[in-house]
């Protein structure tokens, strides 16, 4: 069982991208899009991810990076210790999601998109990254999180907090 999970459990959103990027026929000036894909995928857009479509696209990566800090509506690595990326994707908003954001609003005052003012937690979201059957799925600190809850949630910032 526990193995069926951890298989269900990959990180598909590369393949995702990639399957994006490719019915855009790699197509430069389809930047853009290919852009705000990843960033439903992967809720920030980070180097790995802009030097991949940078690679795929054949365009230099200062250029890729030019077009994420001139539009206001791209967002680079947030800059928290720690990294939640909830999935507020429909097949994991309607197994709950929604209650981690509630649960981040009441308890740490922070919302998605938010850094807390101690530094030690950035709280993302995406829309969908491809782990739907496993919902509700969230990334922690770049690792998949199957049926992610409050419950789950809490452990990992009780020991976040105590690593210090
Ligand atoms: S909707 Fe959350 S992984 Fe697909």
């Amino acid at each position: 069982m526990a193995n069926e999970v951890k298989g269900a459990a990959v990180d598909n959103r590369w393949k995702i991208l990639e399957a994006f990027m490719k019915v855009h026929q790699y197509r430069k000036d389809a930047l853009i899009e290919i852009l705000h894909k990843a960033q439903e995928l992967f809720g920030f857009l980070t180097e790995d991810v802009l030097l991949f479509i940078a690679n795929k696209l054949d365009l230099p990566k200062s250029y890729v990076y030019g077009v994420v800090t001139f539009y206001h509506f791209f967002r680079l690595k947030p800059q928290g210790k720690h990294v939640i990326l909830l999935c507020l994707g429909t097949a994991c908003y309607v197994k709950g999601s929604n209650k981690i954001v509630e649960y981040m609003k009441e308890k740490y005052g922070i919302d998605v998109g938010m850094t807390t003012s101690d530094n030690l937690i950035s709280f993302m979201s995406a829309r969908c990254i491809g782990a739907c059957g496993v919902a509700p799925a969230a990334m922690v600190d770049g690792v998949l999180e199957p049926y992610f809850s409050v419950e789950k949630l809490e452990k990992k910032i009780e020991e976040w907090k105590k690593e210090g």
